[in-house]
């Protein structure tokens, strides 16, 4: 495919949607044709399940994966897949490794399961880099509480409009065990296959993970 597929994985705090918008705004300033997209969203369809998925309606773990995966079919089919075509950089707040991790190691789900919906849904489209924002979920979780999206306010799209006091908490209140198992989850991925994931520490200021972010681009954009 013609265009650049960047995902963004991290547990929750971790500053994902921040460095996806400080990546599109510089992309932006140098005229790089780029979308930035979010999981669960994204679509009518995407935005109208994040709510059910985001509050703590009742949702059995089975239910929940497929629910990811029902938005993610759209936002490929109708955002990503057209981008991509039309030789345009993509920058994905998430993607299948969330669900890896999150429903996979999280909730337990079997992961070759996991594993065939992911290709399915994704119709064998994968990011050419993934920057796994690995933070220590307790610095993650107290970061939430004073989460601002600041730089969210300033992109495209009038379906991206996030405002996370509106927003439900099924994921966030889980536990502590949660939300370690589901740090090695996205660990085990990057392990997995360095090639493809870069792991990031952000436990460090958003410009030095900005700057370190922009260090594994130079390349693949054809800016060194
Ligand atoms: P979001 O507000 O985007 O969280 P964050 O700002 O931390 O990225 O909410 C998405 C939530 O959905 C987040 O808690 C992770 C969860 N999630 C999954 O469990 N599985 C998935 O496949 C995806 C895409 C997200």
């Amino acid at each position: 495919m013609a265009g650049l597929f960047i995902a963004f994985e991290g547990g929750e705090g971790a500053g994902k949607t921040t460095q996806a918008g400080l990546l599109h705004e510089r992309l932006r300033q140098l005229e790089i044709p780029c979308d930035m997209v979010r999981e669960p969203g994204g679509t009518e369809l995407g935005e109208y399940l994040r709510d059910y998925l985001k509050s703590d309606r009742p949702l059995s773990p089975e239910a929940e994966l497929l629910l990811f995966e029902a938005a993610r079919v759209e936002l490929i089919v109708n955002r990503v897949k057209p981008s991509l075509e039309s030789g345009r950089v993509v920058i994905a707040d998430r993607y299948s490794g969330s669900t890896v991790a999150y429903q996979g190691h999280g909730r337990g789900l079997d992961l070759s399961s996991v594993d065939t919906l992911n290709r399915f849904a994704t119709f064998g489209i994968r990011p050419n880099i993934i920057f796994l924002l690995d933070l220590d979920p307790v610095e993650g979780l107290k970061r939430i509480e004073g989460y601002q999206l600041e730089f969210v306010s300033n992109l495209t799209g009038d379906l991206y409009t996030p405002d996370r006091n509106e927003e439900g908490r099924r994921f966030e209140d889980l536990s502590l065990e949660f939300h370690n198992k589901v740090r090695w989850g996205f660990l085990f991925q990057a392990q997995e296959n360095n090639r493809l994931w870069k792991l990031i520490n952000a436990a460090r200021s958003k410009e030095e993970v900005s700057k370190e972010v922009w260090s594994h681009l130079e390349e693949p954009l054809s800016l060194d």
